[in-house]
């Protein structure tokens, strides 16, 4: 099986980014062929510095490889070092209905959040996404959940393809994480956490851990006392239990009975001292490559070259078979 995903390079990459995607990844590269790709052109349809862009691909690099991807397992690259990547979203923008573009959720939330600029990029976000996956004939896309409809985009544009050209593409699946899928914003727990939102909704993989203590402490609880999930009702503290359960590894069963009596000041701190551990290895493993950015370059050009290959391969056969050549 071929495994595709990404994330944008939009500087910090947080916890959710880590428990719904990341994961997943250092899971799968055991047993797959595994490409992560830097999304560099999917960062520029929101509104991005240019002097900071070089930085955040190569934190972005550190970052996978703080968190565990292995340039020996697997392909690591910067999208837009692959001319296919574009090439292929025009052709398929000729096959993908502006409805189907349209109606996408996150379409939708960006316009809304950046009235200002909402360009033609981000309404052709989902075709890029769909042109990274099918390049490289991918069967399943690690995601958290917020992609999912994306990922359900492309599989309907791959069928749309092999009906039109000839069977080419598989129809990737979508591989969700069964907790973490939706980690939620620490300061309204209605909201998925987000890069673009306010730093203190979010615990960054490198965050100090005086900045994780502060940030857990005042995230957002609800009214009552106890310690117990139920999402509806407690959505604040429901969030934080599926923290500290994937953090430590234990059911959330056993943590609202360790916690049970003893209020939420408790259980934040003990859920504090648990992620502030988790992070602790990343943190270590990121000073010491951010002295390293000669090593990191040297695998974001050796992936360039392997993804190349099969980058290339695959527009040779696209080309042909919508009479190109
Ligand atoms: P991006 O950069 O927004 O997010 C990267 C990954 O993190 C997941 N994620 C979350 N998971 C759980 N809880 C959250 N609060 C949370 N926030 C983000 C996302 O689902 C994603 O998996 N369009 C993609 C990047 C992309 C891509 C691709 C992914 C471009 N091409 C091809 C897969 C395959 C994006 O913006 O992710």
């Amino acid at each position: 099986m071929r495994i595709f995903s990404g994330i944008r390079p939009t500087g910090n990459i947080h916890l959710g980014n880590y428990l719904g995607a990341v994961k997943q990844w250092i899971a799968l590269q055991e047993k797959h062929e595994c490409i992560f790709c830097i999304v560099d052109l999917h960062a520029i349809t929101t509104p991005y510095s240019r002097e900071e862009m070089q930085k955040n691909i190569l934190d972005a690099a550190t970052i996978y490889l703080a968190a565990g991807v292995d340039p020996e397992k697997a392909i690591i690259f910067v999208q837009s070092e692959i001319k296919e990547h574009t090439e292929l979203a025009w052709l398929l923008g000729t096959i993908t209905p502006m409805g189907e573009l349209q109606r996408m959720t996150q379409f939708k939330e960006k316009a809304k959040k950046h009235p200002e600029y909402v360009n033609a990029g981000l309404l052709n976000y989902p075709i890029l996404m769909a042109s990274d996956i099918m390049l490289y004939k991918a069967d399943a896309v690690p995601v958290g959940k917020d992609q999912e409809q994306h990922v359900e985009l492309t599989r309907t544009i791959a069928k749309k393809f092999n009906q039109k050209f000839g069977k080419t593409f598989p129809e990737p699946e979508v591989v969700l994480p069964e907790t973490g899928a939706k980690i939620m914003s620490l300061t309204n727990p209605k909201k998925k956490m987000s890069k673009s939102d306010d730093a203190r909704s979010c615990i960054f993989l490198f965050d100090t851990p005086e900045d994780i203590q502060k940030k857990i402490m005042s995230a957002e609880t609800d009214s009552g006392k106890d310690v117990i999930y139920n999402v509806t009702k407690k959505p604040g503290i429901s969030n934080l239990l599926t923290i500290y359960s994937l953090v430590t590894g234990n059911p959330i069963k056993e943590i609202e009975k360790e916690y049970k009596g003893k209020g939420y000041g408790e259980f934040k701190k003990g859920l504090a001292k648990a992620v502030i551990e988790y992070l602790e290895p990343f943190r270590r493993k990121q000073k010491e490559l951010t002295t390293r950015d000669v090593y990191v370059k040297e695998i974001l050009n050796q992936g360039k070259m392997r993804a190349q290959t099969i980058a290339q391969a695959t527009m040779q056969e696209v080309r042909e078979e919508m009479g190109l050549t």
